[in-house]
């Protein structure tokens, strides 16, 4: 039975949202920290950080996990900011794999300090890493991330396999000028650690203040560029809801392309987001999100929080990269840097990457 007034019952959101598309995947924000300031997503030095008092404690976050199992979700990804940032992340890894029946757990992570804390994140029951990589070559990472620390991500790739992850898979956002030469050597690199890359748009999100369309390496001219050097360059086809289209070279090589800016894939978005604030989002360009922190502190039930959250769900429309596509030449950067220090929630690194 369903309400207009009253909560609805979770099971609506099972049914899907406006567009009948069903919540699966949770994105949990551990911290808005970084330790790297890449152009794309934190160029600045310094940032309004969200009060110390207002971030999730880690029972906090399983327990919004668990209530987010009841809607349908059956995959998390821990993001940030930087996850690693966040003190004694294996602590909440443990217990999430411990407390929570998931399909999936990951990570994905810049790599800096993977090193130290690979090997108990494996232990903790974490699943799978995502590194994001940017380029090989030690002063392009250093111009695009602000931080000399190629060494140090290429040794925590190093310590992840060691401690037995397999397929990892490396985030690369395809920069016009700057990374776009790597692109062979980045599929190179991936294929001797086992791993697989995915090539990213650069997108128009909160943090992306110097976003131009004329940067944008699209996912076309990623393909024609392959095309070009190798000749054909084959789809796989497979039937999972990831943002990565995945391709082969005629050698066999393989790689992804996630073309959130030039071809969204909102038609099949089966993933939300909590903010270490505790602030749920249905979309990545959302302006609005619920904030369930100040509920959970005034003593909600599970089933009150579940309500919320189904009902949230069940009302969503959002198709954020497809209303930005749409503005064609007029797009720009969502946000100016002085709407993101009156909204930190518009950040990426505050809603997860
Ligand atoms: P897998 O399930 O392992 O494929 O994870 P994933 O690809 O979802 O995770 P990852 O954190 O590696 O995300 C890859 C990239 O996809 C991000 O860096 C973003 O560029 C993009 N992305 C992630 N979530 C969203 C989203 O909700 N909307 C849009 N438009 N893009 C997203
Ligand atoms: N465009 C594309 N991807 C971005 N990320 C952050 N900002 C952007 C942006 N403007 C992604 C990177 C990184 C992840 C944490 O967030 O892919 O791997
Ligand atoms: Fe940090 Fe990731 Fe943002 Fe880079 S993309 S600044 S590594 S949160």
């Amino acid at each position: 039975m369903t309400s207009t007034t009253g909560h609805r019952p979770p099971d609506d959101a099972r049914a899907g949202d406006r567009f009948g598309r069903p919540l699966r995947s949770l994105r949990l924000s551990v911290t808005d920290r970084c330790n790297l300031r890449c152009s794309y997503c934190m160029p600045e030095e310094e940032y309004v950080w969200l009060p110390r008092e207002d971030v999730l404690h880690f029972e906090e976050l399983v327990r919004l996990t668990a209530i987010a199992t009841r809607l349908g979700v059956t995959r998390v990804r821990i993001t940030g900011g930087e996850p690693l940032m966040r003190r004694e992340l294996e602590v909440l890894v443990a217990r999430l794999a411990r407390d929570v029946p998931l399909a999936d757990l990951s990570l994905t992570t810049n790599g800096v300090v993977l090193a130290r804390h690979a090997e108990a994140l494996r232990r903790a029951g974490l699943k799978r890493i995502t590194v994001s990589l940017d380029s090989l070559r030690p002063e392009t990472f250093r111009a695009t991330s602000g931080r000399d620390a190629l060494a140090n991500v290429l040794a925590g790739i190093d310590a992840a396999r060691a401690a037995g992850f397999r397929g990892i898979k490396l985030n690369t956002v395809v920069l016009r000028g700057r990374n776009d030469g790597e692109l062979e050597a980045l599929v190179d690199y991936a294929a001797t650690i086992d791993g697989e890359v995915r090539f990213i748009e650069y997108m128009d999100v909160g943090g992306a203040t110097r976003w131009q369309t004329d940067q944008v390496v699209s996912r076309a001219e990623i393909l024609a560029r392959f095309r070009a050097r190798f000749g054909a360059v084959e789809p796989i086809v497979d039937d999972t809801w990831a943002p990565a289209d995945r391709f082969k070279l005629p050698d066999g090589r393989v790689f992804g392309v996630i073309s959130s800016t030039t071809e969204p894939f909102c038609a099949t978005c089966d993933r939300a987001r909590i903010t270490a604030d505790g602030v749920f989002f249905t979309c990545l360009y959302a302006r609005h999100g619920l904030q369930l922190r100040d509920a959970m502190r005034n003593g909600a039930s599970d089933d009150e929080l579940a309500g919320l959250l189904g009902r949230v769900w069940s009302g969503r429309q959002d198709r954020g990269a497809e209303e930005r596509l749409a503005l064609r030449a007029s797009r720009g950067a969502l946000a100016a840097q002085d709407e993101l220090r009156t909204n930190p929630h518009l950040e990426m690194h505050t809603r997860g990457g």
